[in-house]
C-alpha cells in the first residue's frame, strides 16, 4: 500500500514592526495579516467580519494608513509598521474617542468597535474638523450591525470638533521623483503661488534610477493636446484606466480605488488584483497613484506609485510620470530586468497615446495586455535608437 503524505507547505520569514516591537515569524503565504496579529501575536482586537475587505471590522494602520488586514497578505507587508488598536493604548486622541464613544452610545456588542476607533483616529488625525456628511462618507467602509451610526458619528463630530489636521493627508510628492523637491521649493505662499507653473524647475533625468532597492522609471511624454484637457481628462478614473492597457476598475471609493491589472509576458501570465489610493494637486497639476496588488496564480505581489504632473509645452502638454515598483513572490527575479522595465515604458507610452485619442474623441486602442512581442520590439527599438 502506498501512504500519500501531505505535501509540506513552505514557510517564508516575514518581519514587521507590530505596535512598536520588532516581529519575526515564518508564515505560509496564504496567512492574511489579520490572522498572522490575532494567530501568531494574539492581538485579538482586531477582528475579523466578512473576511473580504467589505466590513472594515479588521481595520489597522499599516505603514500610517488604514488597511482591511484580512486582504493583506502577511508576507506582502514584510518590512512595515502595523499599528492595531492595542498599539492606541496610550493614545491621547484614541483616548478621547474611546471616551466619545461611549458617552454616544457609539457602540453596542463591541464588534465593528476596533476597526470603528482606527477608522475614527484616522478621520480625525487627517482631517481635523470636518462636517457629519464627510465623516459617513469616509466611514462607509466600516459596517456596524448595531447602532445606527448616529452614536459613532456624534461620538467622531464631538472629537473633531474645532480641530486642526494633525498630520497631512497623502503627500502628492516624495524622494522617487525628485522633480518634486525643487517644484515645491519654488513655490511661495502668497500671490505668486496663483501662478505655480509660471517658475522653471528643474527637471529630473528621464529613465531607470534605482532608489531605495526600487526601479523608478522617469518619462516625458508630449501630447498635442492642451494641458487644460489633459488635467480634467485625468480626473476621470474609468476614462484613465481605459487607456491603460490590462486595467480595469472594480470599485471607487473617495480617493481608494479597487482594480485588476493584466500582463502577459511570454508564457507568464498574471492578473494582478489590489486597492490604490488616488490624489491629486490642483495648485501644481500633479497627482499620486499608490497602490498594492497581488497575483494569486504565481504567488506575487507588485508595490507601486505613480506620481505625474502636467506642464505646458508649446501649444501641446508634457505629461511628465515616474513609476516605481517593487515585485515580491516568484515573479521578483523579473523585477528589475529589462523586460519589465521595457513594459513599463511601453505601458506609459501605449497609455499616453490613448489619453491624447480619447481627448481628440478617437476610440483608444482595446485595453488588452501587453504582450511579449510589443515589449521585444520595444527593447529592440530601445537598444537601436539608445532611447
Ligand atoms: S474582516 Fe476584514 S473587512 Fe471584514
Ligand atoms: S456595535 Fe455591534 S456591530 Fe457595531
Amino acid at each position: 500500500m502506498t501512504v500519500v503524505l501531505p505535501t509540506p507547505v513552505s514557510l517564508t520569514q516575514v518581519t514587521l514592526t507590530v505596535n512598536g516591537r520588532a516581529v519575526q515569524a515564518l508564515v505560509e503565504p496564504r496567512t492574511h495579516l489579520a490572522d498572522f496579529l490575532r494567530e501568531h501575536l494574539h492581538l485579538t482586537g482586531t477582528h475579523l467580519g466578512c473576511e473580504q475587505g467589505v466590513c472594515g471590522a479588521c481595520t489597522v494602520v499599516l505603514d500610517g494608513k488604514p488597511q482591511r488586514s484580512c486582504i493583506a497578505y502577511a508576507l506582502d507587508c514584510d518590512g512595515s509598521t502595523v499599528t492595531t488598536i492595542e498599539g492606541f493604548d496610550d493614545d491621547a486622541l484614541m483616548e478621547a474617542l474611546r471616551t466619545a464613544f461611549s458617552a454616544h452610545h457609539g457602540l453596542q456588542c463591541g464588534f465593528c468597535t476596533p476597526g470603528m476607533l482606527v477608522t475614527a483616529r484616522d478621520i480625525v488625525a487627517r482631517l481635523g474638523d470636518v462636517p457629519e456628511a464627510r465623516i459617513r462618507e469616509e466611514l462607509s467602509g466600516n459596517l456596524c450591525r448595531c447602532t445606527g451610526y448616529v452614536g459613532i458619528v456624534a461620538a467622531i463630530r464631538a472629537v473633531c470638533a474645532g480641530r486642526l489636521p494633525t498630520k497631512a493627508i497623502a503627500p502628492m510628492r516624495t524622494s522617487t521623483m525628485p522633480v518634486a523637491a525643487s517644484q515645491q521649493a519654488t513655490l511661495p505662499s502668497t500671490a505668486a503661488a496663483q501662478t505655480p507653473r509660471a517658475a522653471a524647475p528643474s527637471k529630473p533625468p528621464t529613465g531607470i534610477a534605482i532608489a531605495d532597492g526600487r526601479p523608478t522609471l522617469t518619462e516625458r511624454i508630449t501630447l498635442t493636446v492642451s494641458p487644460d484637457a489633459v488635467w480634467a481628462a485625468l480626473a476621470d478614473l474609468h476614462g484613465v484606466t481605459s487607456c491603460l492597457p490590462g486595467a480595469e476598475i472594480t470599485t471607487i471609493d473617495g480617493e481608494t480605488v479597487t482594480g485588476r491589472l493584466r500582463v502577459a509576458l511570454g508564457p507568464i501570465r498574471a492578473a494582478f488584483a489590489g486597492q490604490g489610493t488616488v490624489t491629486r494637486d490642483e495648485a501644481t497639476r500633479s497627482g499620486r497613484l499608490s497602490g498594492r496588488g497581488r497575483d494569486t496564480g504565481s504567488f506575487s505581489s507588485v508595490e507601486g506609485e505613480a506620481h505625474y504632473a502636467v506642464h505646458p509645452a508649446g501649444a501641446g502638454t508634457e505629461l511628465e510620470v515616474a513609476l516605481s515598483w517593487r515585485l515580491t513572490g516568484s515573479l521578483a527575479q523579473f523585477g528589475r530586468t529589462e523586460l519589465v522595465q521595457a513594459l513599463a515604458r511601453q505601458l506609459l507610452r501605449s497609455f499616453s497615446a490613448n489619453l491624447e485619442a480619447l481627448i481628440q474623441g478617437r476610440t483608444p486602442a482595446a485595453a488588452r495586455p501587453l504582450g511579449v512581442f510589443a515589449l521585444l520590439w520595444a527593447l529592440i527599438r530601445a537598444r537601436l535608437f539608445r532611447r
